[in-house]
């Protein structure tokens, strides 16, 4: 099995195949003056099953057409198969249409990859559930659940999950089932989804002195910051946070850092880098979990 990296996550791709006992294989990527890319596969592939490690965010178009790139080059270079383990698949959120007249982004994605030449994806907690339908290629659909369930565990008593949205319903049941039935809560969020402005009117369930908002990413902050202030204002002393997406748009990583939130937990499904970092920020590794994954 040979593994190859784009450009917006090699440390992860370079812990994926340390775990698997090799080192990344080489690729060429020239950029252009006017920033297109020139991709070309050094070294041979030839029979190979070949996996390519390319989270989309951020920037999202220009990470998914290196993507289309490699996988392209891999396959005219006689790759046996091609991998793509996205573990942040981007546009994810646009899944359907929400208003009339919108396009669904992740179907256009979801085209591209198939006729790109991918055999399979590897993703991590997808927004919604029915998204492994949108594609006509094998679409594994990993969790980082049980690694947040791991770090809860060691946690104090006296605490509550909560969604902060009813989005995330099934994902709060899953983790209080791995945590023995951990009471849960859901948060009655809106989204402007012209303005983007989140508002909460009020929670499903009770609060106790602690309680851990679970969520797929976070973006901009706001629906994590605007959850932390309401169950702030119900009385829970302590808020901690497990996203397994670092999307960290616009202004995010300060606005965390600056909130009453005790710690942030979140996945190195996305690079972070070093400026994005928070002294509240704890990074969890999903890279042997993506190493099993192509063990198996
Ligand atoms: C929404 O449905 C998602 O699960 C996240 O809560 C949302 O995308 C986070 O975005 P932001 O950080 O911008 O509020």
């Amino acid at each position: 099995m040979k593994i190859f990296s784009g450009i917006s996550n090699k440390p992860l791709a370079e812990k994926v195949a340390k775990k698997l006992g090799t080192d990344l294989s080489p690729l060429e990527i020239h950029i252009f003056p006017d920033g297109e890319k020139r991709v070309r596969v050094l070294g041979k592939v030839v029979g190979e099953e070949c996996v390519v490690v390319q989270p989309t965010s951020p920037d999202p178009d220009v990470n998914y057409m290196e993507l289309f790139f490699i996988v392209d080059a891999l396959r005219r270079s006689g790759a046996k198969s091609v991998t793509a383990v996205v573990p942040y698949l981007g546009y994810q959120r646009q899944d359907h249409i929400f208003r009339i007249g919108e396009a669904v982004s992740l179907e256009v994605v979801a085209t591209l990859l198939k006729w790109g030449g991918v055999d399979e994806i590897i993703a991590f907690d997808l927004h919604s559930i029915k998204i492994p339908e949108i594609f006509k290629i094998k679409l594994t659909h990993l969790s980082a659940l049980p690694i947040f369930a791991k770090e809860i565990r060691r946690m104090g008593n006296d605490t509550v999950l909560v969604s902060p949205d009813a989005g995330g319903i099934r994902r709060i049941k899953l983790l209080s089932q791995m945590l023995n039935n951990m009471p849960y809560a859901v948060i009655k969020k809106d989204r402007d989804l012209v303005t983007g402005k989140v508002t909460v009117n009020g929670i499903n369930g009770n609060v106790k002195e602690n309680a851990i908002i679970v969520d797929d990413m976070i973006s901009t902050g706001s629906t994590i910051v605007t959850a932390a202030n309401l169950l702030r204002s119900k009385g829970v002393k302590n808020v901690y946070v497990f996203a397994t997406h670092a999307v960290f748009s616009q202004d995010s990583p300060k606005i965390l850092g600056n909130s009453l939130l005790q710690k942030v937990f979140v996945t190195n499904t996305i690079n972070i880098p070093k400026e994005k970092q928070f002294p509240k920020l704890k990074i969890l590794s999903v890279s042997e979990m993506i190493a099993d994954n192509l063990k198996a």
